[in-house]
């Protein structure tokens, strides 16, 4: 496959000090200096994977997304052309803007993320004690925890079939989960998922998502960023039905959703994954509390839509 990861994403929130002092706090990787202007984080494998400018509504400005050479870049710009979607050229790539939700993606030439394999963790069950003698690691570790890279991205769309044509048919990602009209789960990379993107009554981040180790990680990450902040708790822990991982999502100063993630399928082999239609609530999650309403709908979205018809609004 031609795309191979998510690189990094630009988020405009309107106070970039307060929302990069969050994502410090949520194990980001500070880049540089920060100052009203940007602030860039890294993650563990993934390298610089977030930028955060201003802009008087919290709003995605750009997805970065990884090929592997030139051959591929050139298999992007003609399915893009073919679509009559505009392409220019960017430093190591191209970039198009998708003509129904404005969303700029930029495709550029980028190394793969080399992930050190997380140590496997020993789990005792019904007559296999494979942690003999041993408390278990998770409730050990006392670091604040550090997500490995950006895993994926969540946007609304008021077409949601042109937009999935746009990254489907335009881009080249493959399709791994559908409910029809609703949500398409789509993947660049060997993750079930790295951009989703569901039906909305206008074009908006949901939320980002960030891989850690495992469970105990998603669940010691979200507890420390709930202390003394428990207006951050949007939804968790629980585990999502499509794509199989343990979540806990959280809110940052803007309103933007922030995932703590681990244990997402992988599709290794194409051939061997058979994509699914999802119908219900099992499009949501298999088990834990019930999503909010403001889970599926923002509590912010309203307030968005007013602005984003305002002859303010920056694109
Ligand atoms: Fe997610």
């Amino acid at each position: 496959m031609g795309l191979h990861r998510l690189t990094s994403i630009t988020v405009g929130v309107p106070d970039v000090a307060a929302t990069a002092a969050y994502y410090t706090e949520f194990g980001l990787l500070p880049v540089g200096p920060t100052d009203e202007q940007r602030a860039r984080f890294a993650t563990r494998d993934g390298g610089e994977q977030l930028e955060i400018v201003p802009a008087p509504r919290r709003r995605l400005l750009r997805i970065g997304v990884g090929a592997h050479d030139a051959d591929d870049l050139g298999r992007v710009r003609s399915r893009l052309l073919k679509l009559d979607v505009a392409v220019q050229d960017v430093a190591g790539g191209l970039c198009a803007l998708d003509p129904n939700s404005q969303l700029r993606v930029e495709v550029t030439i980028a190394p793969e993320v080399a992930q050190e394999p997380a140590a496997p963790m020993p789990m005792n069950g019904p007559g296999r004690p494979d942690r003999a003698n041993r408390r278990a690691p998770g409730v050990e570790r006392e670091n604040r925890v550090q997500p490995r890279k950006l895993g994926h991205l969540v946007i609304g769309s008021v077409d949601q079939t042109a937009t999935r044509r746009f990254f489907v048919e335009g881009l080249g990602f493959k399709i791994s989960d559908e409910a029809p009209g609703l949500a398409s789960f789509l993947r660049c990379s060997t993750d079930h998922h790295n951009v989703l993107v569901q039906q909305a009554p206008l074009n908006f981040l949901h939320h980002t998502a960030w891989e850690l180790d495992d469970i105990d990680e998603v669940g010691r990450g979200a507890t420390a960023m709930l202390e003394g902040h428990p207006e951050r708790h949007v939804w968790g822990l629980g585990r999502h039905h499509i794509g199989s991982n343990f979540f806990w999502y959280l809110r940052d100063p803007a309103g933007n959703f922030s995932e703590y993630y681990s244990d997402l399928d992988c599709i290794v082999s194409d051939a061997l994954w058979q994509p699914s239609v999802v119908e219900g609530a099992r499009g949501l999650y298999n088990w834990g509390p019930p999503p909010p309403p403001s889970f599926i709908q923002p509590d912010d979205l309203a307030g968005l839509m007013t602005g984003s018809h305002s002859p303010t609004t920056v694109r």
